[in-house]
């Protein structure tokens, strides 16, 4: 069990954590996001199915995600621009390095169920782990994480599928607030018998 003084240090983490979506460019070493993945894969796993599987991106590697995307949208929006297909091309570069989280499920559905909570979890540790060594992140989806020509691009086949890219990079300074103030738990909690 962790020491007060330790458990004081994980809680202020936990609340001191906010997405970011305006990061910095400074290059993150590679043993860095290595430990951050190492933290995520800590989170509860019903069974150990270790039903993660991570895609790191940085330089290029970015772009090419990207432009298997904007082929994406062109398919969908014939209309859109060679302007909106280029800045659509452009969304994984927003941060230095995107870590793109998927699972692969079970066959069974509760299994496959649990095994993408388990993946959630391991985003969220990521989010709090990034956050502990003064990096910022941002867990983000949209359209981009259901896209045929994405998944093809990230190598995904049949029932993977996508939970989240988390964007990872330099905080600003001065750290912007929370979009929208978190009220604690009490509205939502029902105490039974204490
Ligand atoms: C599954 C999931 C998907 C999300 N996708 C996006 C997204 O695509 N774009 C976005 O701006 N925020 C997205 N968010 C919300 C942000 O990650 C973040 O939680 C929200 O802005 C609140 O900020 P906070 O984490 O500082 O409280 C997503 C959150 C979750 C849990």
């Amino acid at each position: 069990m962790p020491d007060a003084r330790t458990g004081d240090t994980v809680l202020a983490a936990l609340h001191g954590r906010r997405s970011i979506g305006r990061v910095g460019h400074d290059p993150i070493p590679r043993e860095l996001v290595a430990e951050l993945l190492d933290a995520a894969v800590t989170a509860p796993n019903h069974h150990a199915t270790g039903p993660w599987r991570f895609v790191v991106l940085t330089g290029a590697a970015r772009g090419e995600v990207g432009a298997a995307h904007a082929r994406a949208v062109a398919r969908a929006r014939p209309d859109a621009g060679p302007e909106a297909l280029a800045k659509e091309a452009a969304r994984l570069e927003r941060a230095p390095v995107v870590v793109v989280c998927a699972v692969s499920p079970g066959e069974d559905p509760v299994e496959a169920r649990e095994d993408r909570d388990a993946v959630a979890a391991a985003v969220q540790n990521l989010l709090v782990a990034a956050h502990a060594r003064g990096l910022a992140g941002m867990w983000r989806t949209g359209a981009m994480a259901d896209e045929p020509e994405v998944r093809e691009a990230l190598g995904f086949r049949g029932r993977e599928a996508i939970v989240g890219f988390v964007y990872l990079g330099t905080p600003p300074d001065p750290v912007p607030g929370r979009d929208r103030p978190r009220p604690g738990a009490e509205a939502v909690t029902e105490w039974r018998g204490w």
